[in-house]
């Protein structure tokens, strides 16, 4: 497949006519999708508001009714190079126009092969890697679970409270964000153990430095509850997503990897949401310089297309041929996308991400100063979390003000999701420029307005 250089046309005049909300949403197209999707899906899904796409542009996103959107979720962080990328669309449609499927585990496409050589040289740190494909994040992380195990020989997983790693089995018993996620699941996985994760706003340490704090709890396990011999992993996500976007101190995942070098446990790193240049930088590993034994990515890694990868050290991922497998992961279309969104993000959305995140960081700042809502502003890259409280003294979350706030930033045409317990993460495609990161915050500042007088 030749390689396109073009850049995507600026959007034009009339396309930066957003947003623009000319029907309220869900207007009459919207509203008839909605009830036939309530009919008949299945009653777990969340849906965080009737936003019923018909296509988008960038960060623009248009409804079936017409109305444009400024989205700062992307999907929940995963339109990482916007919507309709024409190289990634031009990449989609040429791989589908030759061929969808021939099961990567038993046999060999270019797409495929070229991905895998694609993410080995890009995983985190020196050494040679070895790739697994899959179909999503929790595929992954089910994928990784298997590895670290079979690798060390270890039956036992530490994993921090506040973590989501996913739906599945072995995903759901690493996580611990929100109870109602495992409620009536049980039993999970044997042999994990949660550990508090460093927030420097929340986290209440009595005054012991954070670090020191968080290792205080792998000690005492180690101490009175587990072996460290009998510990095959340690999952974290560098920057924790769906609990609530906090970036931990850079020193806590050095001192694990030091841990975990001291007692032959892997250091796995969940990069479902970190990853793909969202930080500014590939992985958040290298935000850190720190580097694991086993990094996950899926999230952006297709900008959309359902693609996922284990990325491990080629020591570790030795397994035996037959031992691990999937029919669609490695899919030659969604490699196809995963390989045009990896040429866009390293040439330019990396650097965009850093520069608009820190414009949106200041522009977040000074939001703070004007609203004594938000207690806290934190991120990196455009990986942004603004936790909201009642109160700045006791920091209690701000539950019903988030909720209202995204439910109505919606109908003025921004697209928010929440995390946490009273976090708002700011996630948006990493195309975004000046105008929507402005835009964006106008919008959130009058909705705010609104809302607290
Ligand atoms: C950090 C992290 N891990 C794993 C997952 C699960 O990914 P998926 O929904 O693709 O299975 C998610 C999804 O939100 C995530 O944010």
């Amino acid at each position: 497949m030749p390689k396109t250089k073009s850049k995507p046309e600026p959007l034009s005049v009339l396309e930066r006519d957003y947003p623009r909300i000319i029907v309220p949403p869900p207007g009459p197209k919207g509203r008839e999708i909605v009830k036939l999707d309530k009919a008949h899906a299945s009653t777990s899904y969340i849906k965080e508001y009737p936003l019923a796409v018909s296509h988008g542009r960038g960060a623009m996103v248009e409804d079936v009714d017409g109305n444009r959107y400024i989205d700062f979720m992307a999907g929940i962080a995963v339109a990482s190079t916007g919507y309709a990328h024409p190289e990634v669309v031009k990449a989609v449609q040429e791989q589908a126009g030759r061929f969808f499927h021939i099961c990567g585990t038993d046999f060999y496409c270019d797409a495929m092969s070229r991905l895998l050589e694609r993410l080995a040289m890009l995983g985190p740190g020196k050494g040679k890697k070895r790739v697994f494909l899959t179909n999503s994040g929790t595929e992954a992380v089910e994928g990784a679970i298997k590895l670290v195990r079979s690798s060390t020989r270890r039956t036992d997983l530490i994993a921090f409270r506040g973590a989501f790693h996913g739906r599945s089995y072995g995903a759901m018993s690493l996580g611990s964000s929100k109870a109602k996620q495992r409620a009536h699941f049980g039993p999970f996985l044997p042999g994990v153990h949660h550990v508090p994760y460093p927030d420097a706003y929340r986290s209440n340490t009595g005054g012991v430095p954070l670090t020191e704090w968080a290792l205080g709890h792998i000690h005492e396990l180690f101490k009175r509850h587990v072996a460290p011999d009998d510990v095959a992993a340690i999952f974290i996500e560098p920057m924790l997503g769906e609990g609530g976007y906090v970036i931990p101190p850079t020193e806590f995942l050095q001192s694990l990897r030091d841990l975990c070098d001291q007692h032959g446990i892997l250091l796995v790193f969940d990069e479902i949401q970190t990853g793909v240049g969202r930080t500014g930088h590939m992985w958040a590993a290298d935000y850190f310089g720190v580097h694991p034994d086993v990094l996950v990515t899926a999230k952006g890694l297709g900008s959309g297309m359902p693609i996922g990868a284990i990325i491990a050290r080629e020591d570790v991922m030795k397994w035996e041929s037959g031992s691990h497998g999937s029919t669609y992961g490695g899919n030659p279309v969604a490699c196809a996308a995963a390989l045009a969104t990896l040429e866009v993000v390293e040439r330019d959305l990396m650097k965009n991400a850093r520069v608009m995140g820190e414009r949106m960081l200041a522009g977040l700042a000074k939001l703070k100063e004007r609203h004594s809502v938000i207690g806290d502003v934190r991120g990196v890259g455009l990986f942004i979390g603004v936790d909201f409280v009642r109160d700045r003294a006791t920091k209690e979350p701000a539950k019903t003000l988030v909720h209202d706030l995204v439910q109505q930033a919606f109908r003025k045409g921004l697209l928010l999701l929440p995390c946490g317990e009273s976090v708002i993460r700011l996630a948006p495609p990493l195309v975004v420029d000046e105008y929507d990161v402005d835009k964006g915050l106008s919008i959130l500042d009058e909705t705010l307005t609104g809302l607290t007088g």
